[in-house]
């Protein structure tokens, strides 16, 4: 396939644009070339700047869970829009989505709004620090919950006590209230509660994680996870930037009936609009401004061209009952095509997939966590990468990201797929 345009389009971005682009993984770091330009999307399918159709398995890192320029979504903003796109006011539209959503998920009674996931994460940890008196909070190595500074943390040397910056300009007093556990291990979430004894806050975790590629919580964890918090007062935050309103209707805690206390979201719910938000029962919600203490603000949050599109995606998903189905079977063929032409070509490999998240580690052993997911092997990612690039498809270019299966999808674009992976994996 020919890129010149895009490359010469990368050249201008670069003398203006950091790095070219406005968030780092676009730009091709991690397996090399020059990132592909949009001009624009339909359904399942990106058309790039020279005119090439590219089947899309990224859908905007997932709120395109319906295909892009879905209609009613469109429609719903082009309205809106007409009609004014930000106020600072309250506007009824927020009510509405805000009932919808709470109708949708379980254990939530009120829902704030917010512009980014970055932003549900960062003030769904400074409200549970705010209702629990206490300051540090624990995170796993590999979930991410975007960029704010308690967030960049690395294990540090003693990694039982604190975490240490993974950023220049993140603090060490910022770093050292941010313990690191490891995904999928009780045992040590049980060791950094009983070394902090009282001064944990929260746990927040992606319930199934989706930045380190797709790994599902083994049998019990997120039921062990419940009982340690509740057992230690401590609040338990599921970060359901990815799978809210993806994986069910009510996220993971309803798809594996678990209660969270505080739920972000993002992606989905705004429907391809920057829109992030946090939930929680009204005991918590009610700690916020202006009703309580805790500080939370936003100019353009709620506004109304966000909200029209969150509500109309919120509204079409609530109104599909065999959309979570569909999209589960579509992947799980997708899955099963993979693993064959794999197989039958002798490429090391372990695919996981929840519902409509799925991805392909290319190493033999289980992928339960962090560290597991970086033994894959990177230079088999990259030729993968370009390999099915070539062939008009395009998958997230890092190996520690999920592929997110769209609605849109036909057998027939999963039957491509599966037939550019048998040819690519021939050349790995
Ligand atoms: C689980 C999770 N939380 C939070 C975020 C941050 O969201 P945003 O990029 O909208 O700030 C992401 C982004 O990918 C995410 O996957």
């Amino acid at each position: 396939m020919n890129y010149k345009r895009s490359s010469a389009l990368f050249a201008q971005a670069e003398t203006v644009i950091p790095g070219g682009v406005n968030s780092p993984v676009r730009a091709f770091k991690a397996v090399g070339g020059t990132p592909i330009f949009v001009k624009e999307a339909k359904g399942a399918y990106l058309y790039d700047e020279d005119d090439n159709r590219l089947i899309d398995y990224i859908n905007s890192w997932g709120p395109m869970i319906l295909g892009h320029a879905y209609e009613p979504v469109v429609n719903a903003v082009v309205d809106k829009a007409k009609k004014g796109t930000s106020f600072g006011m309250p506007t009824e539209i927020e009510t509405q989505i805000a009932q919808l959503a709470v109708s949708m998920v379980p254990n939530i009674d009120k829902i704030r709004f917010v512009n980014s996931g970055t932003e549900a994460c960062m003030s769904a940890v400074r409200l549970a620090r705010g209702f629990a008196g206490k300051d540090k909070i624990i995170k796993f190595a590999g979930c991410y919950h975007g960029h704010s500074d308690s967030f960049l943390i690395q294990a540090g040397s003693g990694a039982v006590t604190f975490g240490s910056p993974n950023s220049p300009g993140v603090t060490q007093g910022t770093a050292k209230d941010t313990l690191l556990a490891r995904y999928n291990d009780i045992e040590n979430v049980t060791q950094l509660i009983e070394a902090n004894k009282n001064e944990i806050s929260c746990v927040i975790i992606e319930p199934v994680a989706g930045n380190m590629g797709c790994i599902p919580p083994i049998e019990g964890f997120l039921q062990a996870l419940r009982d340690l918090c509740d057992a230690n007062n401590i609040l338990l935050i599921f970060d359901e930037v990815m799978t809210g309103f993806r994986l069910a209707k009510g996220g993971v805690q309803e798809l594996f009936n678990i209660k969270a206390d505080i739920v972000c979201f993002g992606k989905v719910i705004g429907g391809g609009l920057p829109v992030g938000a946090f939930a929680a029962r009204n005991e918590i919600m009610n700690h916020l401004a202006p009703l309580g203490p805790v500080y939370q603000a936003g100019t353009l949050s709620g506004n109304p061209l966000a909200m029209a599109a969150g509500l109309a995606m919120l509204n079409e998903l609530n109104n599909d009952a065999e959309i979570f189905n569909r999209l589960a079977k579509k992947t799980a063929y997708l899955h099963e095509g993979i693993a064959k032409v794999l197989n039958a070509n002798n490429v090391a490999h372990t695919i996981n997939r929840v519902g409509s998240m799925i991805s392909v580690h290319f190493d033999e052993a289980e992928v339960v966590d962090f560290e597991t997911a970086a033994k894959g092997n990177n230079d088999t990612f990259k030729k993968f990468f370009h390999g099915l690039l070539d062939k008009g498809i395009y998958i997230a270019p890092s190996a520690f990201e999920t592929w997110f299966i769209t609605d849109a999808l036909t057998y027939e674009d999963l039957d491509f797929t599966i037939e550019a992976i048998e040819i690519v994996a021939k050349t790995l």
